[in-house]
Formats: structure tokens, C-alpha cells, sequence
């Protein structure tokens, strides 16, 4: 007989990832960022599609590779990725790992001349995209956030996943040079605890919390 396939263990799963920075215009030619590379988001999609899941991922403006059997959706705002992810719904899990900013810039129409007064930049409050799915009637069975710190940084992250009433937070430390870099340190905050794993590169973080989403969402045969 033919040597069936292993069944893969996300298939027929739909998942949605965030990842990357956003972009807040100032005016036509410029914008305010932020350090995140996209590259530990990205490595997610790809090791969530690696398992056979459908997997969209909303990237803000990064010049990375989209990963193999990953649809991406391209936004450049953080409004704008609200209403992408809005869009993508529904889904089974949502892994949001974009470094969304937290304020936009009520942007000017044309270029800020120099000749101009030196201008003052009036910021609001950004969408939390995050919050808003997990409040949803379209919430996720498995909604996921992360959490960039520098310091205290379970602690953060433990107070983080009880306000936006998430399943897990992945508390990132970031006190080294993390953002850009190649490796992560993270704790898994989860209600019953925090488990943390080894600092390992961004694509071994991946394929582990892509093992851990599975566990999840598929949970253990009853002993029979
Ligand atoms: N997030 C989001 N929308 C925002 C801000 C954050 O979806 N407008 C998500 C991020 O993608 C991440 C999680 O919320 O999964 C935590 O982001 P973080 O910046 O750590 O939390 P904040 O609530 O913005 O708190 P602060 O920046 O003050 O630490
Ligand atoms: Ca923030």
C-alpha cells in the first residue's frame, strides 16, 4: 500500500498573523516608525502554514519575503490595518504580532516647508487592534498578542493579557538589540502561568509556538 501522508496539523485551520511596524504620515513625503523588522511575524505565518494552515498575514511596510503558502495583505496605518484584519475575519486563531503605533499624526495635505513654523505634531490614539478582536463578536477561539518590554518583562506581559482579555501574551524581551536581530527571548503568559523559553532564533520561536498553537486548538483524545 501507498504511504499515506502524515495529516498536517493545522489543516483546514484558518489563522490570521500580524506583523511589522506601521507607518504614521506626517505629511506626503514623511512618517513616523518604529524598529520592528517583521522578521519574527513573518517567520510565524511561515511556520503556521508549514503545519497546513490558511494563513493571512497583515504586514505593515517591511521588504521581507512573503513566506510560502501565505496570502499577505500589505497596509502601511495602523487604521488601515485595523480594517484589513476586520476584513480577514472569521478565523480560528489571530497571532498579533505587529508593533502597531500607538498614535497617528493628524497629517498635513502638502509637504511641511522648512520656511514654514517649525511644526508641532498633534497626535491621537490609534485603534488597539487587538483589544477590539478580542471584544468581538467575531473573536478567535485562540487570539494571541505579544508584548515588546524592556523591563519587568512578565510582569508587563502577565498585566497586559488580563486588560485585553487575551489567551496568551508572548512577552518579548527586548532590552538587548532584539528588534532587527536574529534571536528572541520570550515567556509564554498564558491564565495558567508563564513558561519561558530558551533565547533561540526567530525561526525556532516560530516553529515552537506554531506546535504550541496546534496543541491548542486541537485538544488531546479522551483516554479511551
Ligand atoms: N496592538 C494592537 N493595536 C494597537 C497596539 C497594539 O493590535 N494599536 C497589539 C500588538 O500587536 C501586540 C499587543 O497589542 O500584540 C501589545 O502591544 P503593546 O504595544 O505591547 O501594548 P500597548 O497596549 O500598546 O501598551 P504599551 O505600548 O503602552 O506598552
Ligand atoms: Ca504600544
Amino acid at each position: 500500500a501507498a504511504l499515506e501522508a502524515k495529516p498536517q496539523r493545522l489543516a483546514g485551520r484558518h489563522i490570521l498573523v500580524t506583523a511589522g511596524p506601521t507607518h504614521e504620515p506626517i505629511d506626503p513625503v514623511r512618517y513616523i516608525a518604529n524598529r520592528s523588522s517583521g522578521r519574527q511575524g513573518f517567520a510565524i505565518a511561515g511556520a503556521l502554514a508549514a503545519l497546513g494552515a490558511r494563513v493571512t498575514l497583515v504586514a505593515g511596510p517591511v521588504t521581507l519575503p512573503t513566506p510560502a503558502g501565505v496570502t499577505r495583505i500589505d497596509v502601511e496605518t495602523a487604521r488601515e490595518m485595523a480594517d484589513a484584519v476586520d476584513r480577514a475575519l472569521p478565523v480560528d486563531a489571530a497571532i498579533m504580532v505587529a508593533a502597531v503605533a500607538d498614535w497617528h499624526v493628524d497629517a498635513a495635505v502638502q509637504k511641511i516647508k522648512k520656511g514654514d513654523a517649525t511644526p508641532t505634531l498633534s497626535l491621537s490614539e490609534n485603534p488597539d487592534i487587538l483589544a477590539t478582536l478580542a471584544r468581538s463578536p467575531q473573536r478567535p477561539a485562540l487570539l494571541i498578542g505579544f508584548a515588546a518590554e524592556t523591563e519587568r518583562v512578565v510582569e508587563h506581559a502577565t498585566a497586559k493579557r488580563a486588560r485585553k482579555d487575551v489567551d496568551w501574551i508572548v512577552a518579548n524581551d527586548v532590552s538587548g538589540d532584539v528588534m532587527g536581530g536574529d534571536s528572541n527571548s520570550v515567556h509564554i503568559v498564558t491564565k495558567d502561568g508563564v513558561e519561558s523559553w530558551p533565547r533561540q532564533g526567530k525561526d525556532a520561536v516560530a516553529a515552537q509556538l506554531a506546535r504550541r498553537v496546534a496543541d491548542a486548538l486541537e485538544p488531546a483524545q479522551p483516554m479511551r
